[in-house]
Parts: structure tokens; sequence; C-alpha cells
């Protein structure tokens, strides 16, 4: 059976997937003033882009091909989803013991003359086990502003593929880390291997705004917390120095979050953020010290500046 996806699954049209922004100092923002959304983040296992495409494993797949979004099928469910995958009933060959099958984030937005702001709050969990991270929990947004149409309709799946590292088909000794069907020559049930286009026709998509930005918080109690930022198209690259900022506390079993990034966009891979547009955003978290795919995830969502009927509104302060 031939394996089409590639070119149907661009014709669907999707949209941009968005990173989310650093801080300014948190007093800025009167949080009281931005309306709260609760966002559900699963356990994935190994779910990759190339699984939720492929009928005989999902039979969301001709669905979602057709148009319809994850949220349209999945919005309620991630609870139930979460919990079959972390336990190994599917999708997981080595289950962590304890671990929670996923958190529901509380996401707020704002933005003032200069940034966008992001406050993201869940609750904490710190397994007592062998750590696999540096850090003890990472938050990572990913952001498109329409340009990357599976960051729109499935959030981070767009990113996530079957041979990355610790996923079912990755390739042993080969270091794969997320990336852009676009940036591959083919795309199979496997994913697209090191089959990479030409340097140049990544420059040209990149220069056509078809990647994804990302922003990651590193969090350590009694630690200030840290902003990495980048891009992902051929693979997830960080921008050195990054434009993110993010504060952090842990308090009561709870971690509050502020990540923001200038409206404005610094470097080649970075998405001008302002009114009239809507942006694609989805979630991430690592807690208890893990790395890689040992997170939860979202699907994916949208943030518009001054415009309530965003997932995630952004209103100016
Ligand atoms: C048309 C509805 C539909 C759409 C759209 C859809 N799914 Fe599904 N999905 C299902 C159904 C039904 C199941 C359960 C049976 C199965 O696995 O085929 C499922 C199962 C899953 C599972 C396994 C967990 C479980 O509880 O069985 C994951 C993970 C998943 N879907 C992710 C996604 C993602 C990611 C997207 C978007 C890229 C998506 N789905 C789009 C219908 C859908």
């Amino acid at each position: 059976m031939s394996f089409e996806f590639r070119r149907r699954s661009y014709a669907l049209n999707v949209a941009a997937l968005g990173f989310c922004l650093a801080a300014s100092p948190a007093f800025a923002i009167d949080w009281s003033k931005a309306s709260g959304k609760d966002i559900a983040l699963f356990y994935p296992g190994q779910a990759s882009w190339e699984w939720v495409l492929t009928e005989k494993d999902h039979s969301g797949a001709p669905k979602f091909r057709g148009g319809k979004n994850c949220v349209d099928c999945h919005e309620g469910e991630q609870k139930e989803m979460g919990e079959r995958i972390v336990t190994g009933k599917k999708l997981e060959p080595a289950p962590i013991p304890g671990k929670r099958g996923s958190v529901t984030m509380n996401v707020k937005a704002a933005y003032d003359a200069a940034n966008l702001y992001l406050r993201l709050q869940w609750p904490d969990q710190n397994l007592k086990i062998k750590p696999e991270g540096k850090d003890q929990a990472k938050v990572t947004v990913l952001l498109d502003d329409g340009a990357v149409p599976e960051a729109t309709r499935a959030g981070c799946w767009g990113v996530c593929h079957d041979d990355a590292n610790g996923m079912a088909s990755h390739p042993a000794g080969q270091d794969i880390k997320k990336y852009l069907a676009k940036s591959r020559i083919k795309i199979t049930r496997q994913g697209g291997g090191l089959n990479y286009k030409t340097d140049a026709e990544i420059a040209a998509l990149a220069a056509s705004g078809h990647y994804l930005e990302y922003w990651q918080a590193h969090l350590n109690s009694g630690k200030p917390a840290t902003a990495t930022a980048g891009h992902i198209l051929k693979a997830r690259e960080a921008t050195t120095p990054g434009a993110v900022k993010a504060n952090a506390e842990l308090q009561n079993g709870v971690w509050t979050v502020v990540l923001s990034r200038p409206l404005k966009a610094a470097g080649p891979y970075e998405k001008a953020i302002a009114p009239g547009k809507t942006y694609a955003i989805g979630f991430a978290i690592h807690d208890s010290f893990a790395d890689g795919r040992h997170h939860y995830v979202s699907f994916g969502y949208s943030l518009a500046l001054d415009d309530k009927t965003a997932a995630v509104p952004a209103l100016k302060q």
C-alpha cells in the first residue's frame, strides 16, 4: 500500500503553530484582568504525526485528513486518553510507574506596547525517580502565524514524527529531533528520516514563514527560571541569545510561569505578533526531570490580540 498522506495533508491547508512569549517583569501585567482558559495536556506516548494519519492505527485519520481537527473529536477526552497511554494500554511500550496521564494548565495572555505575555499555571508533580533531563520541569510554547497548516490543525503533532528520538521508528544512533514534514523530500509511515531538502530549499521555506517558533522556560524550585527559544523546520534549533524571557515560581505545589517576547520580530526565525492575525499555539510540559517524549502535550489552539473569539485572547493593558 502506498503511503500518500504527505500530499494530501498539504492539500488540507492547515495553518500555523505559534510559540508563546516570554516576559518582561510579571508585575507589568494585571492578570486579574485577563480571562483564563483551562487547556488539557496529556501524555502522548508514541502517537506520532504519521500514527495519527494512518487509518489502521488511528480510526480518526480519514476525517482528520478530510478537515476535522484534533480538538473537534477529542476536546474533553484528554484525561481518559492520557490515562490509557501512560498506563501502557496503548502507544507506550515502557510505562513509568506513578506518572499521571494528564495535566490541566490555565493559560492567560495579555500584551502591552512592547511585549506579548503568557501566564501558565499548573499543579506540579515531582516523582522521585531517576532524572532524565537537567530541569525539574520545563514548559514549552509552540507558536505559528498561520504559515504552517499542521500547527493550526494539530498543535504540537505537526513536529512529532515517528522516527524522532524515543519514537517507534527511531533509527538507533541517529539524533532526530522535531521537524516539519516539508523539510524532507519524502515522508513515509516511519517519518522523513534524513531525506532533507537542499539547504536552499529549506532557506526558501523559512523565508516564506514555514517554521514554528518555540519558547521554553526551564524550571527548578529555588532558582530563577531561565528561558530558551528557537524554531523548528529541519530540526529544533535554538536562537542564541533568544528574545524570550521567563519568570516563574512554585508555590503550594503550583507552578506559575510568565513567558514574554517583544511583539516585533527581531530575527529571521521570529514571527511578528500583531492585531488582526490569528496565531496557532500549542503547549508541552515536562515534569519530574523528564526529557524527550516523556511529556504532556496539548492539541492546537488559537491566540489573537484583541479578539475574544480566540481560544486564548490577548487583550491590551
Ligand atoms: C474524526 C474524529 C477524530 C479526529 C479528527 C482525531 N481523532 Fe484521534 N481518535 C479518534 C478515535 C475514534 C480514537 C479511538 C480509536 C482509535 O485509536 O482509532 C482516537 C484515538 C486517538 C489517540 C489514542 C488514545 C486513545 O484514547 O485511544 C490519540 C493519541 C489520538 N487519537 C490523537 C489524535 C490527534 C493528535 C489528532 C489530530 C491530529 C486526532 N486524534 C484527530 C478520533 C479522532
